[in-house]
């Protein structure tokens, strides 16, 4: 059967099999990082969401020094082998207490980046509103265990609810954007909301 125009390998695809990471993803990220200068090096950054790892790996191979360390977690394993050092895999459920608390203990962080996307039932109200429930929960995860200071990216599928996200972020950053990286697919219903400068706690 003839592949269609999505299944065959894209620009991204191809560059990214070339740059040795597991998914065209890594450019949706770069182009954020190159727009927001959302990550330094040494920092400590929390990948939820992070499999196959390709934004894992570009924060590796971009800011990991000496300081700062990059916990990544997952339902599934990375598909990163071996495991770079200076990344910490954690495979669960971001938000269930014990992979929480797990969390928790190697925070605080200084950026939180988050891919994480539901399993989609191709019902766009049921994606959206179960992408909603993440990006609430990534929210939440960033008022806990981001650094004063600290910026955060969050993947939203687009329904009626991005105007209260932005909302709850603008309680927590300094400056919210949502912004659509051209590596995003043409039919893609994804937006990345960005915060900028974790206010004070007691701002907050
Ligand atoms: C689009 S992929 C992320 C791709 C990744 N940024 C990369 O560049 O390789 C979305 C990921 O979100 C993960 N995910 C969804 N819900 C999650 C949850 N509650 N906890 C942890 N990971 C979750 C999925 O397992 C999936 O691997």
């Amino acid at each position: 059967m003839a592949k269609s125009r999505r299944d065959r390998a894209d620009f991204y695809t191809l560059k990214a099999r070339a740059e040795g990471y597991p998914a065209r993803s890594v450019y949706k990220l770069e182009e954020m990082q190159q727009h927001f200068s959302l990550i330094k090096a040494g920092d400590t950054v929390l990948d939820v969401g992070a499999a196959p790892g390709s934004w894992t790996l570009y924060v590796k191979r971009n800011f990991l020094s000496t300081r700062g360390r990059i916990v990544a977690v997952d339902l599934n394993p990375l598909s990163l082998s071996p495991l770079p050092e200076g990344v910490m895999e954690v495979v669960g459920d971001a938000f269930s207490p014990e992979i929480r608390k797990e969390l928790i203990a190697h925070g605080p962080y200084d950026v939180i980046i988050s891919d994480a996307a539901p399993q989609t039932s191709g019902i766009r109200s049921v994606d959206t509103s179960r992408s909603e429930a993440l990006c609430e929960a990534v929210i939440f995860l960033s008022e806990e265990q981001l650094k004063e200071g600290g910026n955060l990216v969050v993947k939203l599928f687009q329904g009626g609810g991005q105007e209260a996200l932005i909302t709850e972020m603008r309680e927590l950053f300094d400056r919210v954007k949502p912004y659509k990286p051209k590596a995003c697919r043409d039919d893609s219903f994804e937006v990345y909301l960005v915060g900028l400068g974790r206010k004070e706690r007691s701002r907050a």
